[in-house]
């Protein structure tokens, strides 16, 4: 079968209502923080994409027992530090940055070698910012300067540590407070605001954790060792799923959407927070508070007047995998808008602000980029005629589904490469844009 979508219309207007795929960050975590209870935790909704499948392959190569069926997904653990493998054991985390950096913070206390290895965008991507803060746990690591593969060796003590994160990043701050679970002792952290549902997780399993905010930074303070009760959970839908279906209703004339069941996490909310900025009508309904997680219903309408925006950098963090797509709505706003202090994304699957600028060139917006900024200058009229091929991305799965809404949106005729890039983080993507009536071949 070809690994490739071709996209000649527009979609349709459409009046919908559409269920999203469950929460990548929390599927994640939640199979990791299983592994380490005694107890068996059961999951519902957990998102089965390549992801976490990896995450799940390489807990049972770590001698966790997992079952799976349609709608339950089951772990049982052995406790903190309790994995049980050969010596130098290979684990492949796949395109998973999650899985990658926060299992390293599990196995600060595991004696025997680790090999852990990687697809070929996540052996571009940077450990030394994790190697160098579990460093101070005291095991011990070889690598190519930080790049996959990554040999770890643990320590019978890991000694707690003081951590200071300063790039917002929630991976980085996680494999550290992994880490300090299976430490003696008082790990602090001081940690730039990133997404927090490692925070919730830890605190409704009430974990000896105490947070304290402090301007843009929290400091995070863990005490370690102690046990894990079992983790039952329903996964809510992944917010930065559901995004691409924001975007594209915003973008289709005379169209709605209703999506059930949103994680929005105020961490994970940059996204509604700048298209509201940008003058997108999206409401909340049904707001709950989920083991700590905020859930809602999200409405979106289509939107005509779209307004540029001199975008708060207080929004990078909780917007970090949603940018794409904002440069999308910022391509059809009426002036200019830019965005500063983004230099993160180029360290996602695919270096994705120089990807936003291609695909804003591909489809004729003028943007001035450089390493960390992009300034988009919009055409509220803009409609596509012309080919357009997008390939050799690194396989991102977020430069792909960001392709097929732009396609479906301007218009023109896009060969996309790489479909099966979804399986990463949201398998459904092409079931649910066939369901809202597009046609893609
Ligand atoms: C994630 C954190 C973010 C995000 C990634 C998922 C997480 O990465 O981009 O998709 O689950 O912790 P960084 O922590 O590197 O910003």
């Amino acid at each position: 079968m070809s690994n490739f979508v071709k996209i000649k219309n527009k979609i349709n207007r459409f009046n919908k209502n559409l269920s999203i795929d469950g929460d990548k960050s929390l599927s994640i975590r939640w199979a990791l923080l299983a592994s380490q209870s005694f107890k068996k935790s059961k999951a519902s909704n957990l998102l089965l994409s390549d992801d976490v499948i990896s995450t799940l392959n390489c807990l049972k190569k770590l001698g966790i027992k997992i079952k799976i069926s349609k709608n339950f997904c089951e772990i049982i653990g052995l406790g903190l530090n309790g994995f049980k493998y050969r010596d130098n054991l290979i684990l492949d985390a796949g395109n998973s940055g999650t899985l990658g950096r926060l299992i390293l913070g599990l196995l600060v206390h595991s004696k025997k070698k680790v090999k852990l290895k990687g697809d070929k965008s996540l052996s571009k991507r940077d450990f030394l910012r994790v190697i160098k803060p579990l460093e101070k746990f005291e095991a011990r690591f070889n690598s190519n300067n930080g790049k996959l593969p990554i040999k770890i060796q643990g320590t019978e003590y890991p000694k707690p540590i003081k951590y200071f994160e300063k790039k917002g990043s929630a991976q980085c701050k996680s494999a550290v407070m992994f880490a300090a679970l299976n430490t003696y002792g008082e790990t602090v952290i001081k940690a730039k605001k990133s997404r927090d549902h490692s925070e919730l997780l830890f605190k409704y399993l009430r974990l000896p954790i105490k947070i304290m905010k402090k301007d843009n930074f929290d400091i995070i303070k863990i005490i370690g060792k102690h046990n894990i009760p079992a983790l039952n959970y329903n996964i809510p839908s992944d917010i930065s799923s559901a995004a691409f279906f924001i975007v594209l209703t915003t973008l289709t004339k005379n169209s709605s959407l209703k999506i059930k069941n949103v994680n929005i996490n105020p961490s994970r909310v940059g996204v509604l927070n700048i298209l509201k900025l940008m003058g997108i009508k999206i409401s909340k309904l049904n707001i709950k508070n989920y083991k700590g997680e905020k859930i809602a219903d999200l409405v979106v309408k289509s939107t005509n007047k779209i307004k540029p925006i001199n975008c708060p950098i207080k929004f990078n963090s909780s917007a970090i995998d949603e940018f794409l797509l904002i440069f999308l709505v910022a391509a059809r706003a009426n002036g200019v808008s830019y965005f500063k202090k983004i230099s993160e994304l180029n360290q996602k699957e695919s270096p994705r602000l120089r990807w936003g600028s291609k695909i804003l060139n591909k489809i004729g917006i003028k943007n001035e980029v450089t390493s960390n900024s992009i300034k988009i200058y919009g055409n509220p009229r803009l409609r596509i005629n012309k080919k357009i091929v997008i390939k050799n991305y690194l396989k991102d799965h977020r430069v792909f589904m960001t392709s097929v809404v732009a396609a479906l949106s301007f218009g023109g005729e896009w060969q996309i490469f790489d479909k099966d890039s979804i399986n990463t983080s949201f398998p459904s993507f092409l079931k649910k844009i066939d369901y809202l009536g597009a046609k893609i071949e």
